[in-house]
């Protein structure tokens, strides 16, 4: 448990609107009126049951926050939260297109964010940065404009653009100009892929969208070929078993394959994704993965020096927290 406080630890993948603790979003549902009982149980808990219908709670949770106020307090919320459980840096996925949907300009909901960010660090001293992500089943045209409208709004704070939602919808060749753009302003470029896709997803991830990193990825597992290439072009997996076991990727963490990807050699790291909606924390990610497959400290520390190393950051913060 100290182990577990002290580890320093870096997060990679996690989605802000899907980190708000749903007591916030029941606060702010009640200003706003919004009912959001559909989607919070009697006992404060999010309620969903497959992956369509997480989408769908993470949805209605979204439209609650409506101002820079509300997102600089979801954005504290959870960086504070990172740093008590060890965190020196994490990186938010943002979602332009849900912040418009609750009538707020990018430009307003970044600052709001960057605000709550800013806080957290004068607070805890964690460092955080922002990925803005287009939503994949709002198709095509969605994800460019994101794409055009975050190289033509620059913030320092946001490093990165990423491509988030169903996996199961449009394939990636429709968003490489998307990707084209957002590589071109230099952003640091990721996709989800190899979560509820297969490893054929993460392929034409690679070759489509360019991107080092991947989100999820852990589909890999089932192409012998591909784990060869991702160790050998130096991918990096933000890896999230505890979603992953939640929305039931792999039934039990005992099955899930971050171990065996670790140990062919692919550069793997550790996240928590949507945290209050898969019961995880990013420190929860750690202690849990450790204790099943043997982790030694070491070990951890190679996952957060891993983090490091690929995270969307400038090379002077990089080499401080190395
Ligand atoms: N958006 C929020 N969580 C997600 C997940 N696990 N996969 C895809 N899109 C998401
Ligand atoms: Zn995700």
């Amino acid at each position: 448990m100290i182990q577990h406080v002290t580890m320093p630890k870096a997060e990679l993948h996690c989605h802000i609107e899907g980190a708000a603790p749903p007591s916030l979003v029941q606060r702010l549902a009640e200003k706003y009126r919004v009912d959001v009982s559909s989607v919070i149980n009697a006992k404060g808990q999010y309620i969903w049951s497959d992956f369509t219908s997480f989408l769908k709670a993470y949805d209605l949770a979204s439209s609650v926050f409506r101002t820079p106020a509300d997102y600089a307090l979801l954005s504290e919320t959870y960086f504070r939260m990172l740093a008590a459980e060890g965190a020196i840096y994490g990186e938010i996925f943002i979602s332009p297109d849900h912040a418009q949907s609750a009538g707020l300009s990018y430009r307003a909901y970044v600052e709001g964010l960057a605000a709550g960010i800013e806080a957290a660090k004068e607070g805890t001293g964690i460092e955080g940065r922002m990925i803005a992500i287009g939503v994949r089943h709002f198709g095509a045209a969605s994800v460019e404009r994101v794409a055009r409208e975050v190289a033509s709004t620059p913030h320092p704070m946001v490093t990165g653009f990423g491509l988030a939602g169903d996996e199961r919808e449009g394939h990636p060749a429709n968003f490489a100009k998307a990707f084209r753009i957002a590589g071109e302003a230099g952003l640091g470029l990721t996709a989800h892929a190899g979560e509820f896709g297969g490893a054929d997803s993460i392929v034409a991830a690679l070759e489509f969208l360019r991107v080092k990193r991947i989100g999820h990825g852990v589909r890999a597992i089932e192409d012998k070929d591909l784990m060869k290439r991702l160790v050998d072009e130096k991918i990096v997996l933000e890896v999230c078993p505890g979603s992953n076991t939640a929305l039931g990727v792999y039934s039990v963490l005992r099955f899930h394959p971050v171990n065996m990807l670790r140990k062919a050699g692919i550069r793997v790291t550790l996240n928590s994704d949507d945290p209050p909606f898969f019961h995880t924390t990013l420190g929860k990610e750690y202690s849990s993965v450790a204790k099943i497959f043997g982790w030694s400290f070491e070990e951890q520390m190679d996952i957060t020096r891993t983090a490091l190393q690929a995270a969307f950051c400038d090379e002077g913060t990089r080499q401080r927290l190395l």
